[in-house]
């Protein structure tokens, strides 16, 4: 599970631009099933099993890409200044490196501030890649690229860029090798576009029309600074209650409560005041159907160095098989 993660996180590919990422998680599971497909928006979509009278269409997704920078102009100078594919937190950019999709590495730095204390807005950031002048720049306008930097192992945590949201690339995919006599049709969604606005999961949505959807995301764990939203690293899978984006289905909450309780699964209740997942789109997709969500717990969340715990994941893995492996009832 580990080496898996480290592969997906090495690989670069911000939103829009999934296709790097989309061939690394395709060679994994491609003996899985005879139903793949890549839709419009770039989507994986991987469909497993049949619907019987017991079972309902389910759609899962997680996100593939990742947030990332965008070149809008090249200075005299060389310096590269940059746009934000998805949510950059300025607080993270001095000192980052980032590495270009046509292979280009540069470091980020900025202007001189009046206060040194004090975090600049994102605008008075550059990239130096090395170049002497903007003839000499190897990077034009509309080049894309991501945070520079190594899967780590701390413990039995581990760090590493766009964990946000390879780890449930990563979860979904060990779902998909240990399930067994699912009553349900269900549809593994790898979806694009998640950090602008869940695109992929839009348009994927649309077109499987599920009965009943669940997201898998990463949640902020603030449980270092103790702000009021309460998500630790290590006690297992969050399950969705809330977030800016979306009211889960209490439905679906007290249907993962119950299966996790049965399976002896640690987890906690999520009440997020920032961010949103899939699941938005996905709850008002067409006519609508229920929706849920399940996160696992992540520190520095969109910094180049996330931190998660192994039996979060773990546990994760263990709740989804439990809920895709048994017929639903929704009371
Ligand atoms: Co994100
Ligand atoms: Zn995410």
């Amino acid at each position: 599970m580990k080496n898996l993660i480290k592969k997906l996180t090495e690989t670069s590919s911000p939103s829009g631009y999934e296709s790097a990422i989309r061939e690394v998680i395709r060679a994994e599971i491609s003996s899985l099933s005879t139903n793949i497909k890549v839709d419009a928006l770039g989507n994986l979509i991987v469909t497993m099993g049949k619907k019987t009278d017991k079972g309902l269409r389910i759609m899962i997704a997680a996100h593939m890409d990742e947030i990332g920078v965008i070149v809008s102009h090249v200075e005299k100078n060389g310096l590269v200044r940059f746009s934000n594919l998805g949510t950059i937190l300025p607080q993270y950019l001095v000192g980052s490196r980032v590495v270009f999709l046509n292979g280009v590495r540069g470091v980020i730095n900025q202007d001189r501030p009046d206060d040194l204390h004090k975090i600049m807005t994102q605008d008075k950031h550059f990239i130096d890649v090395g170049a002497a002048s903007d003839k000499d720049c190897p990077l034009k306008i509309g080049d894309v690229g991501v945070f520079d930097r190594g899967f780590v192992e701390l413990g039995k945590r581990v760090s590493a860029k766009s964990l946000d949201d390879r780890v449930s690339c990563a979860v979904m995919i060990e779902v998909m090798k240990t399930i067994k006599n699912s009553p349900h049709e269900l549809a593994f969604v790898f979806s694009t576009q998640e950090e602008v606005q869940s695109k992929g999961a839009t348009t994927a949505a649309y077109e499987i029309e599920p009965d009943l959807a669940i997201a898998l995301d990463v949640t902020p764990s603030l449980d270092i600074v103790g702000v009021k939203m309460q998500v630790d690293l290590g006690k297992g899978p969050a399950i969705k209650v809330r977030d800016v984006g979306m009211l889960s289905d209490p439905r679906m909450v007290r249907w993962m409560e119950e299966t996790a309780k049965k399976n002896n699964i640690a987890y906690q209740l999520e009440v997020l005041d920032i961010g949103t997942t899939d699941a938005k789109v996905m709850q008002i997709s067409k006519a609508g159907m229920p929706t849920g969500a399940l996160s696992i717990p992540c520190r520095y969340v969109h910094s180049p160095s996330e931190v998660l715990d192994m039996d979060d994941v773990q546990a994760t893995v263990t709740l989804l098989t439990a809920l895709l492996n048994s017929p639903v009832s929704l009371e």
